[in-house]
Formats: C-alpha cells, structure tokens, sequence
C-alpha cells in the first residue's frame, strides 16, 4: 500500500523506511534506522528525484504509480549514483521505458559501470546551470563533487525552492510517520544521529561541502526547502541545519569539552581513564563524554570527537604497538580528516611500551592536531603514587585549557 504525502505545491514525498538494516555501508551500526527519500514533481511533465535501495523497490513503485495515477513518467533526476538511492533506476528503466534518466555526465559513467544500460534509453546529461523545465516547474542543477562521491548534483525548483540536496543534509534514523524538521524533536531525536552520519559518511570531503554551500549561499533566497535522500525535510530552520553542517564541514568543534576514549585489556588503564574523567569534573569539566575503543564502534566516537574541543586518549601497547581498537580509531580520525583538536594521551604498557609514540605519529600526520603537555604521560601497568602525581599535572593541564 502505498505511503506518501504533498511536501510542496505538485510535489510528493515517496520515500521509504529501512528498519532491518543492521550496517549502513556495511560498517555504521543502525538501531535507529534510516530513511531513503525520493520525490515526485506532477506539471505538464512529471519527474521522479532519484530512487531507494533496491530492498525496498516494492513500496516505492506503490508509492510512485499512487502518486502517478496512471501519468507517463516523463524524467527520473539522479542526483546520486550511490547504491543506496540508485539501486532502483534499473526498475525505473523498465517500467518507464519513455522516461528521460537525467544525470552528470560523471554520473552516467557510474551508471553504466554499475551496469545500467542508460545509453538504451533517453538520457539527458546536465551541467552546472543548466535548466529542465517542467511546464510551472524550472529544475537548476548544481553540480556538488566529492559530497560524498565525484558524480553528486543537487537539484533546485525555482518554482517551489526546494533544493534536492543528495546525501546533502541528510542524517540517520527513522520518521516513524513524520516527515519534516518542525514535527521532529531535531535536537533530542535527530541530532546525534546526523552529527554521526555526516562525520562519518561525508566528514572528509568538509572542503567539498564547503564548497557546495557556498554555492548554495547567492540562492538561498531561492531555497525554501531542504530535501535530502535521507532523514527530515526541512522546511523551517534551515539556517540552524547550516550553521550545524559549517561546523562539521569546517572542522569546528561544537562544544568546549572533552572526548575520553581508552583501551584497556585488564581495567588498569580504565581505571587512569575514570580517574582523570572524575578529577576532570571536580575541576568543572562537565562537558564530556568517556568510551572505551573496544565496547564502542568507532562511527559513534568519531561523532563526539568533531563535536567537542578536546580529546583524552589512554591506551595501552599491544604486540609492540598501539592496542588494535584505538588504532582503529585513530586511523579513521585521519581518513575523515579531523583537526584543530587539543589532545591529550597516556601509555600504558609492561615491558617494552609504545602506544604513546605511535599515537604521537598518527597525530602528528592529523593537520593542527596539539598534543597537550607537549608529550604523552606513561604508567607502567598500573599506576603509582610518583605516576599519579604526573596524571593529575596532565589533569591540570586539560581543565586548564579548556578555562577551568
Ligand atoms: C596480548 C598482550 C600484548 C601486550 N603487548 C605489550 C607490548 O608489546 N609491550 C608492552 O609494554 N606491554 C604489552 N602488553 C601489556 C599492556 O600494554 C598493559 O600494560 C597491560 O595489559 C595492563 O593494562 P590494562 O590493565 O589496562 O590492560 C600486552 C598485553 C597483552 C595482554
Ligand atoms: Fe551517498
Ligand atoms: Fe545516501
């Protein structure tokens, strides 16, 4: 049956929601679930805006032929070549022989190689400016490399302002029947989740993004409406959704606070990690969060560690390097790009340590990355009295860099 619902004059949402999905790409953990959003626009021609996972192709084409009633599918826009939207175009293809794939020409080589015979069809490839008009409805494509992928374009309805965004603006988590950003709690519901989908999924083209909303910047008179390929539509802040994606994208932290992760095979380390979270606090550091690497999968770490200022980091040497789980960690830290973060470590290890040194490189290959106190604190094992006194100088130093 189908389930739909107007979002603006002759247009319709026609997403889907996945919540079976246990891994988003296969690696980010999703207990809350996550939408695939797709659009129809009705005018003198009707054009569908991009498509949903191929898992989900059977309520989607109810959506589309409730919505349709019986109309020619005239164009269907890809905005994203990204399987968890384009998985569908094939099905399209078929069903709507006479419709018109409208793509980047970047896209229709993704296309292609993803196997679908765009060239048997009508294809329309666009460009930065160009126009497609509708009848009432002008689309202006924008073109937005590298957000996340090279083929991205997003779309802009002069007639209505609502900017198709791509993975642009896009977060994790279902709708539960909701639809757009007023009748969502965003911050209590919905932030954490679009800080952990936009860090992790599109956190190391910040520049790109940039780029796109700068872009965006000269239109926004023009833009009524974000609709991305997932999570809300926006329809009211759209300001505060920006300035979110400013921070990130820019590599700002949101909060003066600090970031504890540890690594601890025995607890020892652990141990350190609580004391210093606990002398923290009596210092007045509230702002802060504590993880231990290996309970925790890393694309919820990653969220807090562009959210807030600092980060603490205590592990222990594993095998003559750094403990796998904070490796692991720190590793995506730099292939998402992280930076400007004010760092804190602590080694632990029994006979012949090293995790402090290579945390000291894997920071040092991070851009404007300052490690707090000039060097990593080491225990041996477990801590002492003489040790202690060390870990609570590094204390200081953390609560008095954040102005405590
Ligand atoms: C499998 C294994 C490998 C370890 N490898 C090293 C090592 O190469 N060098 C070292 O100094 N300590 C090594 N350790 C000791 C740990 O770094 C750490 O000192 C010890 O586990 C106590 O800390 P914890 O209670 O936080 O786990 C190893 C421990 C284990 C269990
Ligand atoms: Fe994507
Ligand atoms: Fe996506």
């Amino acid at each position: 049956m189908y389930n739909v619902r107007q979002i603006a004059e002759d247009t319709y949402y026609i997403g889907v929601t996945d919540n079976r999905i246990h891994l988003f790409e296969n690696i980010h953990p999703l207990p809350e679930g996550v939408t695939y959003n797709s659009y129809v626009i009705l005018d003198e021609k009707t054009a569908v805006m991009d498509s949903v996972d191929w898992n989900f192709a059977r309520q989607y084409f109810e959506n589309i032929d409730h919505v349709l009633n019986g109309r020619e599918l005239d164009y269907v826009v890809i905005n994203h070549l990204e399987p968890d939207h384009a998985s569908s175009l094939g099905e399209i293809m078929l069903r709507y022989p006479n419709a018109t794939v409208v793509m980047s020409e970047k896209g229709a080589n993704f296309a292609r190689n993803f196997g679908f015979d765009v060239d048997s069809h009508n294809l329309l490839t666009v460009k930065e400016g160009d126009t497609l008009s509708l009848g009432k409805h002008t689309l202006t494509f924008l073109e937005a490399p590298m957000v996340h992928w090279p083929e991205v374009i997003v779309t802009l309805d002069l007639h209505t302002g609502v900017l198709y965004s791509a993975d642009a603006f896009g977060t994790f988590g279902k709708l539960d029947g909701r639809l757009f950003d007023d009748e969502v709690d965003f911050e209590g519901e919905f932030l954490d989740h679009a800080r952990r989908y936009f860090t992790n999924i599109v956190g190391k083209y910040g520049k790109p993004t940039m780029n796109l909303l700068a872009k965006a910047g000269p239109l926004l008179d023009k833009i009524k409406m974000f609709a991305p390929l997932h999570g809300p539509v926006w329809r009211t802040n759209l300001q505060y959704y920006i300035d979110k994606h400013v921070k990130w994208a820019s590599y700002e932290p949101e909060e003066e606070g600090v970031l504890i992760v540890y690594g601890s095979m025995y607890g020892n380390t652990e141990e350190v990690a609580y004391l210093m979270a606990n002398e923290l606090a009596k210092r007045g550091v509230t702002k802060m969060k504590m993880y231990d690497a290996s309970k925790t999968h890393h694309s919820y770490i990653i969220a807090d560690a562009f959210k807030y200022s600092h980060m603490l980091v205590a592990s222990v040497t594993y095998n003559l390097t750094l403990y796998p789980p904070v490796k692991t960690l720190l590793e995506d830290m730099h292939m998402l790009n992280l930076q400007n973060r004010k760092v804190a470590l602590v080694e632990n290890g029994s006979w012949s340590p090293q995790s402090g040194k290579v945390m000291t490189e894997m920071f040092g290959k991070m851009k404007n990355m300052e490690i707090l106190n000039g060097e990593y604190t080491h225990f041996t094992s477990s801590l002492n009295e003489e040790k202690l006194v060390e870990i609570m100088n590094l204390v200081d130093v953390i609560a008095k860099s954040l102005g405590k």
